[in-house]
């Protein structure tokens, strides 16, 4: 696996990847888990060479977020990568990404409204803006991202629509540990108790899944069957919404033949936990 750090030494690598065949890549910051690495699977899977960067995205965190208490392990985010059978790993600077007087910024205007987007106003602009950046480094032939996120991931969707980056963006499962918390690089923040109560995110999806199977399509009532959980376990909750899968406008009901999405963000302490469940209408 080759370590490059300057988009220089990417494009060299790039060079002679792209003469052997599709590219696929894998953005990340780090911290990396078994989420990341069927993401990285997926990526050797679909493409001949897999890139991944790690890069923890300033412009994406707020002014009192946890920027610099990000988990960060670079040994074991090689290691990881190597095992996955990576080909590169792509470990940028903040001054590669973000030159001296840079001012130029991309904005998903609609599905970056409301959710996580309301809540950390500027995040999705960050996010974006990053991305945008690494898919015109790497130009790669398809890119993974995690469910997990999944208003991030329709705002990439957008945005590499509306600039004409012409990837194939692929969404992947999110991977859980066996007793359903969502994998996240988050997860290292709690402490024992705050893993166990987390656990309530994940029943209170399943909780609102079992009602839909039951014919309940009230979005009240199915947001209602989160709340509860996250009530008895303690969880300050930051929203809890059922809205369309796609354009992610918010829902009053599920209705018949529609993709919808329960999504789900909630407070252990001062660490933030999402998730979410398709509602299949
Ligand atoms: O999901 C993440 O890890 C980040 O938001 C991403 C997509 C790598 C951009 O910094």
């Amino acid at each position: 696996m080759e370590l490059l750090r300057t988009a220089s030494e990417l494009h060299r690598f790039l060079a002679g990847a792209r003469a052997r065949g599709a590219v696929a890549f894998v953005p990340t910051m780090g911290y990396l888990h078994e989420g990341h690495v069927s993401l990285m699977r997926e990526g050797k899977r679909r493409a001949a060479t897999c890139v991944v960067s790690v890069f923890v995205n300033p412009t994406q965190f707020g002014p009192s977020e946890d920027l610099s208490r990000y988990p960060r392990d670079l040994v074991r985010d090689t290691a990881a990568c190597e095992a996955a059978g990576v080909d590169a790993l792509f470990l940028p600077e903040p001054g590669e990404l973000y030159p001296p007087g840079a001012q130029s910024w991309v904005e998903v205007t609609e599905v970056s409204q409301g959710l996580c987007g309301e809540r950390r106003p500027g995040h999705f602009r960050g996010v974006a803006t990053v991305v945008a950046k690494l898919f015109a480094l790497v130009r790669p032939d398809v890119a993974l991202f995690g469910e997990k996120d999944w208003q991030q991931l329709q705002v990439i969707r957008a945005l590499n629509r509306d600039l004409l980056f012409g990837i194939e963006v692929v969404g992947c499962p999110t991977v859980r540990e066996a007793d359903g918390l969502a994998m996240s690089s988050r997860n290292a923040y709690l402490s024992a108790e705050e893993r166990q109560r987390a656990l309530a995110i994940n029943r209170g999806l399943g909780e609102a899944e079992r009602l839909l199977a039951g014919g309940t399509r009230d979005a009240t009532a199915l947001c209602g069957a989160v709340r509860e959980q996250l009530r008895a376990a303690d969880i300050r909750e930051d929203y809890v919404e059922v809205a369309d899968g796609a354009t992610l406008r918010p829902l009053s009901q599920v209705a018949a033949g529609q993709q919808a999405r329960l999504l789900v963000a909630g407070f252990l302490g001062r660490t933030r936990l999402i998730d979410n469940a398709a509602l299949q209408g």
